[in-house]
């Protein structure tokens, strides 16, 4: 059975899943339970030094996007860090690490951005004897506006700067967690490799308004009739945080920075596409504020059969997929495909032709008894017809070989050819 203990820039746990930096991980009883469910490591809600006391909302803090099915595709908060104190947080996280010293037990951060309050800070966390701490410079409501979380987060040198500090003043692993709020995430990172990280985490959560309500003219989540922007998070944002983490982990400034992956982890699947991109590990925060601490059994379990399936071990998965991550100049413009539909699963519904008719290259014919075919001459094999199907696999694409006939522009498929190198591109004519 493949071997999921994981060793995150010298952290130990028994599995690559870390529950982040949030609601499930703000004190000791849900840690304990957490890790009793199985979780490798936690990373403990953010916490900051004594000053200006934190103080929630006490109206709703969350906004959620659902699925036809209710089911929760996003969230969007704003909540601050902890609003517990300090001292009860540490004494917390003492207890719990002397209990489990076999999982991992992160501390995150978000202290004033000066040198002494974090020199402070540190002292305390390495007295808990927690393995390292992870910098929260991301969350975008609430602190940013006292200038922290991403409002650091968003200048690279202030994150270089704090990341020395840290590194200055305590021997533990460092990691620091980025805000995708941001044109161009690898600065950031490298700005926290300059400043000596073990480590980055992304993705924070996202800028966002979930909704409307349209009686009271306000954004939801609604305080007293008016709302602020949170952050976005869950199944919804998988797909940005997934583009940032290959962003980073192919980018030569970066390379070799170990990546903690987050954003929308919700099944195995998720983790294993994360670790592909280069992720060491994954975190984990909306998917246990939805099922509950559990779904970690599936994770552990689901990724260990596919490691035993593919017969590869969790380190040959880490950034299996990072090289076939590149720009579009490099992709194939000669690889040829087309739309075919198994008529036996095709339940007639049109929306295929509806779609295509409409919106795209007008390449699938609806014939007698609506039977809909698809028009080889016409297909540019743009995929939104397999997209639109409510079928699963009743349309698919077909690999055209190098040599056969493509019926839509009348010459046999070429071999590779990328847009830097294509005949059409009159920047490779003029350099030929
Ligand atoms: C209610 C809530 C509170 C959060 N609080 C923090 C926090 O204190 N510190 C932090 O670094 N991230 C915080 N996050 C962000 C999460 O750690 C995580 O980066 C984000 O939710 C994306 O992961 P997910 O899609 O699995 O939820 C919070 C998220 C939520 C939903």
């Amino acid at each position: 059975m493949a071997d999921l203990r994981s060793n995150f820039v010298g952290i130990k746990s028994p599995n690559p899943f870390w529950l982040a930096s949030a609601p499930p991980t703000d004190k000791e009883v849900n840690v304990r339970r957490a890790f009793q469910a199985g979780w490798g490591g936690v990373v403990w809600k953010t916490l900051g030094s004594e000053g200006p006391p934190v103080v929630n909302v006490n109206g709703p803090r969350y906004g959620v996007v659902y699925g036809a099915d209710r089911r929760v595709l996003g969230i969007n908060n704003i909540e601050l860090i902890t609003d517990r104190p300090l001292e009860v947080n540490l004494r917390e996280i003492k207890s719990v690490k002397r209990d489990y010293p076999d999982r991992a037990l992160i501390i995150s951060l978000m202290v004033p951005c000066d040198e002494e309050s974090w020199k402070a800070i540190l002292k305390q966390i390495e007295d808990t004897g927690a393995d390292g701490v992870e910098l929260n410079f991301g969350c975008p409501h609430g602190m940013a506006e006292r200038g922290m979380g991403s409002a650091v987060g968003q200048v690279p040198e202030y994150i270089e700067m704090v990341t020395r500090w840290v590194k200055q003043y305590s021997r533990m692993p460092c990691i620091v967690k980025l805000t995708p709020n941001i044109t161009d995430v690898r600065k950031p990172a490298e700005a926290a490799k300059r400043g000596g990280a073990d480590a980055v985490s992304l993705i924070n959560t996202v800028n966002s308004i979930t909704s409307v309500d349209l009686d009271l003219f306000a954004p939801q989540p609604t305080i007293d009739g008016k709302g602020s922007h949170g952050g976005y998070c869950g199944p919804a944002v998988k797909p940005i945080a997934l583009n940032m983490v290959a962003e980073i982990a192919r980018n030569s400034a970066t390379a070799g920075l170990p990546i903690s992956g987050i954003g929308g982890v919700t099944t195995w699947r998720d983790a294993a596409e994360f670790m592909a991109l280069g992720a060491g590990n994954v975190q984990v925060c909306t998917a246990a504020m939805t099922y509950g601490f559990k779904v970690v059994q599936e994770m552990i379990s689901g990724l260990r059969e596919f490691l035993d399936e593919k017969q590869i071990s969790m380190s040959d998965l880490i950034g299996r997929a990072t090289p076939n991550v590149t720009d579009w100049q490099y992709l194939n413009l000669n690889y040829t495909t087309k739309a075919q539909i198994d008529q036996d699963l095709c339940i007639k519904c049109g929306r295929c032709y509806a779609a295509c008719e409409d919106t795209s290259h007008q390449a699938i014919a609806m014939g007698p008894g609506r039977v809909f075919e698809v028009k080889d001459d016409e297909c540019v094999a743009c995929n939104l017809c397999v997209d639109v199907c409510p079928v699963e696999n009743c349309i698919t694409m077909r690999e055209l070989a190098v040599g056969e006939m493509d019926a839509r522009t009348g010459r046999p498929v070429q071999p590779y050819a990328n847009w830097t190198t294509h005949p059409n591109n009159p920047m490779s004519r003029a350099a030929e």
